[in-house]
């Protein structure tokens, strides 16, 4: 699979967007202030928060996954069986309500992660969403792969 170029430079804060790689779905994130906020938050409410049983590049190995803080990057399959998960702003798991800047809901077995794709405890899915290779080539262009 060659490698996948994605310019960033007119996403909006707050947007998915999805591209394919290597036959997967990648997702790419521009996340608020606040949503960097509040997952700084989350970490007692989360199975892995620091990622130790997780996968990731050592350049995304931080508490808030990714190189760039605002911008996330992440293969969109659920780390139980595989399904992607739906990416959730308005809705969130039970006991998080209103503090929730949204996550993603995997609908196959009800998992939940957080906008880090950090896995809550207590649902299938064992370890958060993987990070796939990735660097910038320049400030807006991100080559995954
Ligand atoms: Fe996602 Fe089972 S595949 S919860």
């Amino acid at each position: 699979g060659a490698p996948v170029e994605v310019d960033i430079s007119k996403m909006e804060p707050g947007q998915l967007i999805r591209v394919a790689w290597r036959g997967k779905p990648v997702w790419i994130l521009n996340r608020t202030p606040e949503v960097l906020t509040t997952l700084a938050t989350l970490d007692s409410k989360l199975a892995d928060p620091v990622s130790n049983e997780s996968l990731q590049p050592d350049n995304s190995k931080n508490p808030v996954r990714s190189i760039k803080p605002e911008i996330f990057v992440a293969i969109g399959l659920c780390t139980h069986l595989g399904c992607s998960p739906t990416f959730r702003p308005e809705i969130a798991p039970a006991d998080l309500g209103n503090d929730w800047k949204g996550g993603f809901f995997c609908p196959c077995h009800g998992s939940w992660f957080d906008l880090a794709g950090r896995v809550f405890r207590g649902v299938p899915a064992p370890t958060n969403l993987e990070i796939p290779p990735y660097r910038y080539e320049t400030d807006n262009l991100i080559v995954i792969g």
